[in-house]
């Protein structure tokens, strides 16, 4: 329902948020929506909203036409209207300095009511205290957020600037399916029945690893994508279940060129949206980055590194430590400045944080303000190796040092996780951006659940010391790169096998019969073995890094219409069930 004063409909001249001092005298329309409305008994001021900003429209009482200003009267939070009017200068005290067009104000002479609203289920403004699960409920209105927004404006530019950068390389955008064979890649499928071959299913790509692998079989050189990918998987603030990849694979190149290249196109895509990419982002091996950081994806904004000191307690008559290091075992030590002051109760909650990664216990040292030192496990250690650590971790008056014993991988996990949890609770900064590479994984890890080994990127990344195999498929290195942003992973990828033999090896390592192997990849044995050549790629995790140049806490608020942590879409209310008929078209029915 519509209601309007003059009803001559007319073409919009300016966005809301463009409307400045420059304008000053001026006759506008504009259209938008209600963000707040004030009467002031004889002068009504209006904020309308469009996806520009906010313009503030005036009205008098006794300058403005009656019925118009009966008309403004009625406007609630919402409505969709349309205004023309004269730009004048605000007063010098109602200037306001927040707004972008807070110079100014529309003194509004012709009013269109395109649309009323419903109430708001909740106030559409940045900084709302609705839940999540309620703005996910009323996606478009929480849209209509300025954050949202300019998110969604954010993630524009900077795949705009990263298409403009790839096509300038030579990269060509080719589409892959969606509708296509199940294949490992690490997380479930989501399969999609298929009703004219009955009790057959598709799977939805959790990536278009093998297509783009065949685009280079197909000499297409540089090939992207901007894929939606779809993994079944448990989901939290950084994971879909479906989400974006700026997805590349190029021929004839070196793990060095795919990094310096994927640089080259990601840095004016950051700098779209004011964030500086480094001359040379720098690499750090796989294990460098597990023994500094504990983590193989660094937050390297603040250091607090991992000390080792395995050496240094491997004779100690405490066994937690002699054993676990006569057993091949490590020692990791982490300084926490400042903390050595914590009560002991809220230094043994630590441990819990060091076992949730599977560390066995902790052992810890508090140095206090008047010199003397509080551990619980110091009397089991000659006093000299005490010291030793302590020295080793440069730990002065008031710091607390923390001791994992473990299996390399397991120490370390529990250091780097203790690392970031003591960086929280001590309020370390974690100011502007950190980049890094982290080079060459191990190919494989052991899966204890399902007893046998995996391949950690996937099975089709070319190993590095293949020979190793038989001695230690653990042992095994591979060409493998991830692009490390502000300590989350953003983006990963390597070089592949270009040959059918070293493939089908590396399946039967991972525990595939040669049979099963041909079933479920003979496509891509038969496609390597008519001249396939070497080649690398990379997959950007589009969304993890619109999250952090947004400065956003969930992937959620740069995706226009995220799902919820159990998989659900609030506002269509998916998944849902199906009639009877549908299932028994697709041969599903009882
Ligand atoms: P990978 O599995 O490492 O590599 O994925 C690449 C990047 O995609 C992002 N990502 C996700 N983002 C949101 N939700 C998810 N569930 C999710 N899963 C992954 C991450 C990750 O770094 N085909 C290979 C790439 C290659 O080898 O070229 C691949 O998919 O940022
Ligand atoms: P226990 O001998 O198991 O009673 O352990 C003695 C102390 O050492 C406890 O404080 C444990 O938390 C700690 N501890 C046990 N195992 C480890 C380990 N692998 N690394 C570090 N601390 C440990």
């Amino acid at each position: 329902m519509c209601e309007n004063v003059n009803a001559d409909f007319t073409k919009r001249t300016h966005k809301c948020g463009d409307v400045d001092a420059s304008l000053i005298g001026q006759e506008v329309v504009v259209y938008g929506w209600i963000a707040k409305q004030r009467d002031l008994g004889g002068r009504i001021f209006a904020d309308l909203r469009d996806r520009s900003g906010l313009l503030q429209l005036a009205f008098d009482a006794e300058k403005t036409a009656p019925d118009l200003y009966h008309l403004a009267e009625t406007l609630r939070s919402e409505w969709c209207i349309c205004a023309r009017g004269t730009v004048l200068a605000r007063p010098g005290d109602m200037v306001n300095r927040d707004m972008k067009t807070g110079e100014v104000e529309v003194f509004v002479e012709d009013l269109y009511v395109l649309n009323k609203s419903e109430l708001p289920p909740f106030h559409i403004e940045d900084g709302v205290d609705a839940s999540e699960d309620l703005r996910l409920t009323w996606r478009y209105l929480d849209l209509r957020r300025p954050k949202m927004q300019a998110n969604l404006a954010l993630r524009d530019s900077f795949v705009f600037a990263l298409r403009e950068a790839l096509h300038k390389s030579g990269f060509l955008d080719i589409e892959t399916p969606i509708l296509g064979k199940s294949t490992p890649e690490g997380a479930r499928d989501f399969l999609v029945p298929s009703r004219l071959q009955r009790g057959e299913w598709y799977a939805l790509p959790q990536s278009p690893q093998l297509f783009k692998e065949l685009l280079m079989v197909a000499g297409c050189d540089r090939y992207y994508q901007i894929a939606r990918c779809f993994r079944d998987e448990d989901l939290r603030a950084d994971r879909q279940p479906e989400f974006t990849q700026v997805d590349l694979e190029m021929s004839f190149v070196d793990a060095d060129e795919v990094m310096s290249c994927v640089e080259r196109v990601l840095r004016p895509a950051f700098a779209s949206v004011g964030v500086t990419l480094p001359d040379e982002v720098e690499h750090m091996s796989y294990w460098d980055a597990m023994d500094t950081y504990g983590s193989d994806k660094p937050d390297t904004r603040f250091a607090m590194h991992l000390h080792d000191v395995t050496e240094l307690v491997a004779k100690s008559p405490f066994k937690v430590f002699s054993e676990t290091v006569a057993q091949g075992g490590v020692v990791r030590a982490v300084c926490a400045k400042g903390a050595g002051v914590w009560g002991r109760s809220k230094i043994d909650k630590l441990a819990e944080v060091a076992k949730a990664y599977g560390a066995k216990g902790l052992v810890w040292f508090a140095r206090k303000e008047d010199g003397s030192l509080q551990s619980p496990s110091a009397k089991f250690m000659e006093p000299s190796e005490v010291d030793a650590v302590l020295h080793a971790c440069a730990a002065e008056k008031g710091d607390l040092v923390l001791l994992v014993a473990d299996t390399r991988l397991i120490a370390d996990t529990a250091a780097g996780a203790l690392r970031l949890h003591l960086a929280d609770e001590l309020g370390i900064e974690r100011r502007g951006h950190s980049f890094l590479w982290v080079v060459n994984f191990p190919m494989f890890e052991y899966d204890a659940e399902a007893g046998r080994y995996v391949a950690q990127h996937h099975p089709f990344t070319l190993p590095r010391d293949w020979e190793k195999f038989a001695e230690d498929p653990l042992l095994v290195g591979s060409y493998t790169y991830d692009f490390v942003m502000d300590g989350c992973e953003a983006g990963g990828g390597g070089l592949r096998i270009h040959t059918a033999d070293l493939q089908l090896e590396v399946l039967r390592a991972l525990g595939f019969s040669e049979k099963d192997a041909r079933e479920q990849f003979g496509f891509l044995l038969t496609a390597l073995s008519f001249g396939a050549p070497p080649m690398g790629g990379f997959a950007l995790g589009l969304d993890r890094v619109c999250m952090l140049c947004a400065g956003a806490d969930s992937i959620r608020d740069v995706m226009a219409f995220p799902k919820t942590t159990s998989g659900s879409d609030l506002m269509m209310d998916a998944p849902a069930q199906v009639s009877e008929a549908q299932l028994g078209e697709l041969g599903l029915s009882e």
